[in-house]
């Protein structure tokens, strides 16, 4: 508790999932697990402390999924709100509550942050050109608009961004824009909101995140230092939607706050109810008090794709309020892949949290290790299924789970496990082991509290890895008959060691600590951190279960066919084709002439649906040709396109026009055609062959 010591008081968040959806391996690796273990650990440190977290459950990401479950936007959030709390408490998240954004208390803290930033003025009041869609009579949020990417020409980009090359984009960026909801195009209409003057704290939160240097994480620190460089502006803080908090002032009639006034106030509100349920003071958690060495201890545990609203949107809100501390650190992690590819809500492409349970009911500590083993601490790392079953076959099983395993069954073979000591109670009596465990204690410590995560678990294991090699170097086993004192020795030494482990496993493995307390007979409360175990004389131990089991190669297989199932679901379909023809020979393709050519004139056959007369520069002559592509194509929009004709079919008469050859055109399976233009360069009357 070096650095951490001087806090008396902790105040931890974890980012409010949108509840627009139920939670997968990335959310718990990403802000959850890691700051669920920080926790549990100042816990143990008996330090004063509340984790808090809520559903977010305001915005576009809400009523695009009410949209897209034919639902309302109230029904979405009850839903995902249920299901993601219950994932947090199956697999140990600890928070002390757990709220919801769309709470009144919530919605009455956040109008209360816009009023006070109003009256003090600190809002920039603007009017910009947004898009409105005049069928629906609303403003559109960014997700409501897609259209033409102008950096990759992809034609479903969004409003906010093209998901095909990442370009992030304004609406008015896209070429042809069409809002979602009406189909059609939108118009651009005078709107007002309110900015936060980012610029303006630029050189307040410049002199702060440089107070951070070489303390906050270097990816953190990193992106912090280049949003700064390339200058901030200012950001509105309200929005013209239909799903949020209203904007608390007459003129603002139908706008809501924007996220960032909305979800991270949503820690306070969140603080405010536990402090209610609880009996506490939620000032001393979140405002600045009297003396410095009296604030909490703010901390942020997100991933990276919140760092900027955590490192600069909200200190600059909670800094031109005035009343409130400033985080002391916002430990971001990168992003978990899985099996090679990004994690995607929208393709499928997870291990949701509650589909794992139903696979693997009981095991969520397995995941939570293999997890903490691989969390993206510095940089994206990847799940495996393949990964997942060794590190549970050749670390739980094999290390952590045979060590106690061994220790438990042989004391119930020689003592039908029960503790006999003639001191009374049992004393660690071996100064390696001693010395080591010491050793484990500080680096596991200084691990935790440098948010190194994987690395304090490796540590813990070591004390497992220990223990194993004790036993095998002792074989007590052996010295039963030889030397029976030794053998007793070995085995108590053994049993505080496993005290030591169970007390060292409690931040990471929750529910393996209660079966180890179990077996070892025990109260949970029993385990402090770093406290030896005093086992009396006497005590006798519960019979030996196993920690974990093997996770055999059909489960794993089974789910990573699973994943390939949802790919190949969610993969857009291979077109249909139409049937091949016969075969021909070479001499029948050889006699056909076909020529670039360019379209000089086009228009409708009278009386006619379907045909257009063109005439044609074919590069030999100026013909006329009657073609069926009149439902497809307007004349006016085909003047001067490059064609391909096959110019020595026979002469027809259709509709009394001779028509002197035929366009080529691609049509596929559905009918939708597209003519095969000449190559660019190629002058009229080109043959091709
Ligand atoms: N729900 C949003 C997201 O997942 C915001 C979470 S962070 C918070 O990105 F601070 F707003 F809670
Ligand atoms: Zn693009």
């Amino acid at each position: 508790m070096s650095k951490l010591n001087k806090y008396k008081r902790f105040t931890v968040t974890s980012a409010l999932p949108y509840a627009n959806g139920p939670l997968h391996i990335g959310h718990l690796a990403g802000a959850y697990l890691p700051a669920d273990i920080f926790v549990r650990y100042l816990r143990l440190k008996k330090k004063d402390v509340v984790y808090v977290c809520g559903s977010d459950e305001h915005g576009a990401a809400i009523t695009i999924k009410a949209k897209k479950e034919d639902t309302t936007p109230q029904a979405i959030i009850d839903k995902y709100h249920a299901q993601i709390k219950k994932s947090f408490e199956d697999f140990g998240i600890a928070f002390d509550i757990y709220h919801r954004t769309s709470s009144p208390i919530h919605h009455d803290l956040s109008q209360e942050f816009f009023l006070n930033l109003y009256e003090k003025d600190e809002f920039i009041e603007k009017f910009s050109e947004q898009y409105f869609d005049e069928d629906f009579q609303q403003f559109l949020a960014d997700r409501y608009i897609i259209g033409t990417c102008p950096n990759c020409g992809n034609p479903n980009a969004y409003g906010d961004q093209c998901e095909n090359c990442g370009t992030s984009l304004n609406p008015t960026d896209l070429i042809k824009p069409i809002s979602t909801l009406s189909g059609k195009t939108p118009v651009l209409k005078p709107t007002k909101h309110w900015y936060l003057p980012l610029d303006k704290y630029q050189p307040w939160l410049e002199k702060w995140i440089d107070t951070k240097e070489g303390d906050w994480k270097v990816n953190v620190f990193g992106q912090c230092k280049s949003w700064l460089k390339s200058g901030l502006q200012p950001r509105s803080m309200t929005r013209d939607l239909d799903w949020g908090i209203d904007v608390p002032l007459d003129e603002a009639k139908g706008k809501k706050l924007y996220v960032w006034m909305d979800a991270p106030i949503g820690y306070i509100s969140a603080t405010k109810q536990w402090a209610i349920d609880n009996g506490k003071d939620w000032k001393l958690y979140w405002k600045k008090q009297a003396s410095e060495a009296d604030e909490s201890c703010l901390l942020h545990f997100i991933g990276k794709d919140n760092i900027v609203f955590h490192c600069i949107i909200f200190p600059s809100i909670l800094h031109a309020h005035g009343e409130y501390i400033l985080p002391q650190n916002v430990p971001a992690n990168e992003f978990l892949n899985l099996e090679g590819d990004k994690l995607s809500t929208s393709r499928n492409h997870a291990v949701w949290l509650h589909e794992y349970l139903e696979e693997f009911p009981g095991r969520q500590d397995e995941l939570r290790y293999v997890l903490t083993s691989i969390l993206p601490e510095t940089s994206d790392s990847e799940f495996t299924w393949k990964d997942y079953q060794a590190r549970v076959n050749n670390e739980l099983v094999a290390i952590l789970g045979n060590y106690v395993n061994r220790v438990m069954i042989l004391m119930h073979k020689f003592y039908d496990g029960k503790v006999e000591s003639e001191g009374g109670q049992i004393v660690l009596a071996d100064n390696h082991i001693s010395n080591e465990l010491g050793r484990f204690y500080g680096e596991l410590e200084a691990a935790l509290e440098t948010y190194k995560f994987r690395q304090a678990l490796q540590t813990v294991m070591e004390i497992a890895r220990l223990g194993n090699r004790y036993l095998t170097e002792n074989e007590p086993w052996k010295t039963i008959k030889t030397d029976p004192a030794a053998a007793k020795t070995t085995l108590h030494n053994s049993l505080v060691m496993i005290g030591h482990l169970a007390s060292c496993l409690q931040p990471f493995l929750p529910h393996t600590v209660q079966k180890l307390v179990n077996m070892l007979n025990l109260p949970y409360s029993a385990i402090g951190l770093g406290e030896e175990i005093a086992f009396k004389n006497g005590h006798q131990l519960n019979p030996a279960v196993l920690l974990f089991e093997k996770v055999e190669d059909e489960a794993i297989d089974k789910q990573i066919q699973k994943l390939l199932d949802k790919k190949a679901a969610t993969a857009p379909k291979a077109p249909e084709v139409v049937a091949p023809k016969e075969n021909i020979s070479y001499d029948s393709f050889a006699t056909m002439d076909i020529r670039t050519g360019t379209i000089l004139t086009a228009e409708k056959v009278a009386k006619t649906k379907k045909l257009l007369k063109l005439t044609i520069d074919t590069g030999i002559d100026t013909r006329t040709i009657v073609s069926g592509i009149a439902e497809y194509f307007e004349p006016e929009a085909i003047i001067g396109q490059k064609v391909t004709v096959l110019v020595n079919l026979e002469p027809r008469d259709i509709k009394g026009i001779t028509s002197q050859g035929m366009i080529l055109m691609a049509e596929n399976a559905e009918g939708k055609l597209a003519f095969v233009s000449a190559p660019d360069g190629m002058h009229n009357g080109s043959v091709i062959r």
